[in-house]
C-alpha cells in the first residue's frame, strides 16, 4: 500500500489517503519518490484558478529512484536515480523535432486515460502532469524519467523537475538575455529566484528583483540580484534612474497568481524591443488584459508566455546539473524547509505566508 496527497475538491485542503498503485504497464516504470517540491502550480488546483481532474494526486517537481520497469522499458533500470518531467518529450513530432520539446505534441500520454496508476476511496485518481509525486511512489512513462547521477541530492534534484527549469529558461531561452541586458523579475520565489540565476547565467547587467516579501527579497540579493525592491512602481524609477530611460531589456512575470490588469505596468518596465515573460498562471477565467496597444506596436515590444522554462529537458538537466556542480547554480539553497508527506498542508500554509524560499517533501 502506498501513500499519497489527494485533493478531492476545489477548496478542500490536501488529504494524505492510502493509495492502490498498479504494476508498471509497457512503457512504465514505478518510481520511489524521495523528495517533492511544493510549486504554487499545484496550488492553483485547490483555489480553482486551473481547472483540473479531481481527485487528483499532486505533485509534479520530484526525484527518486526506479524500482520497478514494465515490459518494453528501455531507457532506465531499477536501481537508477531520476528526475520526474511533466510535459515528456516524444522526441519525434515536429514541436520537438523544432528544439520545442516543452511543447511536445504528444506529450498529454494519449495512452494514459486507460492506466490512471491511482485509485483510493473505490475510485480512479488523477495524477498532476501525469506524475502525482505527491506519494511515497508512481508509476509514469519512461519518457518522464530523466537519469541523474547518483551523488544528486534528492531534494535538489526535484527542483530540476519543475522551479529551476522553468525559472532559469525563462531568463535563458524565453527572455533571451544577452551579457549587459538589464533584467527585472517580479515575483521572486521558488521559480522566479531561478530566473535570477538563469539571468547571472546569462551575463545581465542589472538584475533586479521585486518581491513584497522581505525574505525573498533577502534571497533574491544572495543568488544573484544586483537590486531588490518591493515593488513596480520602485523598480520603474530605479531602472529609469540606472538606465537613462532605457529601462529594462527583459521583465519576467513570476509572481504566485498572475493578474492580467496589471500586466500594462509589467510590460511598462521594458524599454523599446524589450521582451516581457510571463511565467506566472493566472485564473483561466481571465480573459481581458490591461495595456497601451499602440505603444506596445510603436516600441516594437515582445510578450511571450512561458512553458516549462523552454528547456529541453535531456539537454538541460544535465546541464544544470554541471552548473550546479561548478557552483554556478544554486539547488541546496533553495529549500528553506522541509516536511513529512503529513505536512503538506503546513508547507502550502508556509509557501502562502512567505515563509518559504522552496520547501519540500522528504520521504
Ligand atoms: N509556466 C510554467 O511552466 C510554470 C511552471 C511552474 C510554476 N509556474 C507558475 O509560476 C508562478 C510562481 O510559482 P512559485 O512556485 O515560484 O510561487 P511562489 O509562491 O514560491 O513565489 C511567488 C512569489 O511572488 C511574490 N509575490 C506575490 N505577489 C506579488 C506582487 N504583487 N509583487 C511582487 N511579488 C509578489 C511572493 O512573495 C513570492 O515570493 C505560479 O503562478 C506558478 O503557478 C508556471
Ligand atoms: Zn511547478
Ligand atoms: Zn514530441
Amino acid at each position: 500500500m502506498t501513500r499519497a496527497a489527494i485533493l478531492w475538491g476545489v477548496g478542500e485542503k490536501w488529504s494524505v489517503d492510502e493509495v492502490e498503485l498498479a504494476d508498471p504497464g509497457p512503457g512504465q516504470v514505478r518510481v520511489k519518490i524521495h523528495a517533492t517540491g511544493l510549486c504554487h502550480s499545484d496550488d492553483h488546483a485547490v483555489t480553482g484558478d486551473m481547472p483540473t481532474p479531481l481527485p487528483l494526486v499532486g505533485g509534479h517537481e520530484g526525484a527518486g529512484v526506479v524500482e520497478a520497469v514494465g515490459p518494453g522499458v528501455s531507457r532506465v533500470a531499477v536501481g537508477d536515480h531520476v528526475v520526474l518531467v511533466f510535459q515528456p518529450p516524444c522526441g519525434h513530432c515536429r514541436n520537438c523535432a523544432r528544439g520545442r520539446s516543452q511543447l511536445c505534441m504528444n506529450a498529454s500520454l494519449q495512452d494514459y486515460g486507460a492506466s490512471k496508476p491511482f485509485r483510493a476511496r473505490g475510485q480512479e485518481v488523477a495524477a498532476t502532469g501525469d506524475l502525482g509525486t505527491f506519494a511515497d511512489a508512481t508509476v509514469v512513462s519512461e519518457r518522464c524519467v530523466i537519469p541523474i547521477d547518483k551523488d544528486v541530492p534528492f531534494a535538489a534534484a526535484s527542483l530540476l523537475g519543475c522551479a529551476v527549469t522553468t525559472g532559469w529558461g525563462a531568463a535563458v531561452y524565453l527572455a533571451e538575455i544577452e551579457p549587459g541586458d538589464n533584467v527585472v523579475v517580479i515575483g521572486s520565489g521558488g521559480v522566479g529566484v531561478n530566473s535570477v540565476q538563469g539571468a547571472k547565467n546569462a551575463g545581465a547587467n542589472m538584475i533586479v528583483a521585486v518581491d513584497t516579501v522581505e525574505l525573498k527579497r533577502q534571497k533574491a540579493l544572495e543568488f544573484g540580484a544586483t537590486h531588490a525592491v518591493a515593488s513596480v512602481e520602485e523598480a520603474q524609477a530605479l531602472l529609469a534612474e540606472h538606465t537613462q530611460g532605457r529601462m529594462a531589456d527583459a521583465a519576467i512575470l513570476s509572481v504566485g497568481v498572475g493578474d492580467s490588469s496589471k500586466l500594462g505596468g509589467i510590460i511598462d518596465l521594458t524599454g523599446p524591443a524589450g521582451t516581457t515573460v510571463i511565467t506566472s498562471v493566472s485564473p483561466f477565467a481571465s480573459t481581458t488584459v490591461d495595456m497601451n496597444l499602440a505603444m506596445f506596436t510603436l516600441t516594437q515590444k515582445t510578450l511571450r508566455g512561458n512553458v516549462y522554462g523552454g528547456v529541453q529537458v535531456h539537454r538541460d538537466i544535465p546541464r544544470l546539473i554541471d552548473l550546479y556542480r561548478q557552483g554556478k547554480l544554486k539547488l541546496d539553497e533553495l529549500i528553506t524547509q522541509t516536511y513529512t508527506l503529513d505536512q503538506i498542508n503546513d508547507g502550502y500554509a508556509d509557501m502562502h505566508a512567505g515563509k518559504n524560499l522552496r520547501g519540500v517533501i522528504e520521504f
